[in-house]
Formats: C-alpha cells, structure tokens, sequence
C-alpha cells in the first residue's frame, strides 16, 4: 500500500477524476476527504471495498475562501494532519472570446484557476504545519496548445502550470513537493455527455487513437501522490496519450 497513514483531500472527489482517485488512494491506505459541492439528483457511491471510516464528504465550493479554509481546518481536525492535496475540481467550456460574456470568463477563471490559489494556499499551510507533502494539481493538455473553442480554460491550465512550477520552486526544501498532471480527453460524465461526433473529433487528436479512462489519469495522480515521486518537484506530467507531443 502506497498511501498507508497519509491523509488527503481530493476537490472535485464525487465524479469524474476525482472520483477514480479517491476509489484508488482509499485502496492504496490513505484517509480521504471527497470536497465537492452537493450533488444534484442524488446519491454517489465509492467502490464497494472502499472503508466507510476512511472516507468523509466535505461540502466545499472550492471558489470560496472561507469554504476551502474550513475544508482544510475540518481534515486536520478529523485526521490529525494533511499530507496530499489533488486540487482537481473544474469546469469546461465552449466559447468563442468575441460572444463570452466577461461574466462567464471569470466564472471559469474563478473554477479553474483562483481554486487552485485558494487550495494550495491553505493545503500547504497545513503541510507546512506538518512537516510535508504533495500537492496534485489537475492543469490538462489544454495548457499548453491552443484549441478552437477554448479560452478561460486555456488561460486558466496554463496559470495552474506555471503556479505548479513556482509552489514546487518555493517549498521544496520544506518538504512540500508541488507537481501538476495534465490530462488529454478522459471518459468523464462532462466528456461522454458530448454528441458521438466531438468524441470522434477529440479520439483524433490522440495518437494513441482513444480517450483517457479516468483510472489511468488517478494512476499517474497517486505516482506524484506517493514516495515513488520523491525526486519530482514543479513538474507538469503529460497523461495524454500523445496529444502534446504531436
Ligand atoms: N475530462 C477531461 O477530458 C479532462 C481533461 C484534462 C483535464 N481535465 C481536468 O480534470 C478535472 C476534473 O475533470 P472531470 O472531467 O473529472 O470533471 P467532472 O465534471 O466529471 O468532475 C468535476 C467535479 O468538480 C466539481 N466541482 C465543480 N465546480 C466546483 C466547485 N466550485 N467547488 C467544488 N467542486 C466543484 C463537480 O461537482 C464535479 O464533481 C478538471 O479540473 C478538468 O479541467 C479533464
């Protein structure tokens, strides 16, 4: 067990991404707070192996500051401490720059980018308190190239990159290792919802000639979650198949 005795927070931890990782660092022994918002329509459900005392849902709007300084008062007070962080909750878009409302670009913003500010901020004042840890953010292939439709989001994986790199300069001699996955199109209710023709459309511009299954992003998430990462510090991990690298 890669995780045994370590305590996380997983943002965005009751669907998708987050979800698979939460399932995944539950298997590998850690202790796991799944921040979300409320689901609408109903309930969510862990793998069924997944322990009942291991896991705890915390309501957290993670463009709040006051709701993700609870979220991180609450694990310390419940587990002791915090060691890993997956800032992973986001939202996507379709927008073009010249109809986006300034409005909907600072709501992507504020989702996919000053969440991240907010979650690390307080997470790694918490590790700080600790004596260490890892921090996991979700940035995505989307913050490095360019692609028709996208523009907050763009902007904002490409904030949470260069953040990444900065956080993993700053505190790597405190013990706090800051990294960054960068997903290529994952099978994600948010992905599968999409007409068969975008699938088709997104399957194309990877070269492995699928999409990502969200255990294989969880994966390489628990890789810079554990030891097994010791020595990786600021870095932005491609899992995307090939996209990037095209
Ligand atoms: N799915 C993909 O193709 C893909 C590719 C690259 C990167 N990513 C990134 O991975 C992350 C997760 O994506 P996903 O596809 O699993 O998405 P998803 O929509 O399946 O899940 C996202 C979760 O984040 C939560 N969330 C949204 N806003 C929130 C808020 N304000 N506070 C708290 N929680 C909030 C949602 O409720 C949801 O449970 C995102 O950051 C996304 O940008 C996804």
């Amino acid at each position: 067990m890669r995780l045994q005795g370590k305590v996380a927070i997983v943002t965005g931890g009751l669907q998708g991404i987050g979800k698979a990782t939460v399932e995944l660092f539950l298997q590998e022994g850690a202790s796991v707070v799944v921040a979300d918002l409320p689901k609408t329509g109903g309930e969510w459900n862990l793998a069924a192996d997944s322990e009942p005392s291991k896991y705890v849902y915390i309501q957290t709007d993670v463009t709040q500051e006051e709701s993700v300084k609870r979220l991180v008062a609450q694990t310390v007070d419940r587990f002791g401490r915090l060691d890993i962080l997956f800032a992973n909750a986001g939202i996507g878009e379709s927008a073009m720059i010249h109809t986006m409302t300034y409005a909907d670009w600072q709501r992507v913003i504020d989702v996919n980018l000053n969440s991240v500010f907010l979650s690390n901020k307080y997470g790694i004042e918490a590790m700080l308190a600790g004596g260490g840890g890892s921090i996991i953010n979700n940035a995505s292939f989307l913050g490095f190239v360019g692609q028709q439709g996208v523009i907050a989001n763009a902007a904002a994986k490409g904030g949470v990159i260069n953040l990444t790199r900065t956080l993993g300069v700053n505190y790597a001699k405190q013990g706090i290792r800051v990294n960054s996955i960068c997903a290529g199109y994952t099978l994600t209710p948010v992905i599968t919802a999409k007409p068969q023709e975008v699938i088709d459309e997104f399957v194309s511009k990877h070269p492995i000639g699928r999409l990502a299954e969200p255990i294989e992003i969880a994966q390489a998430v628990l890789f810079l979650a554990s030891d097994d990462s010791s020595f990786v510090v600021g870095s932005n991990l491609m899992v995307d198949g090939g996209y990037t690298a095209q």
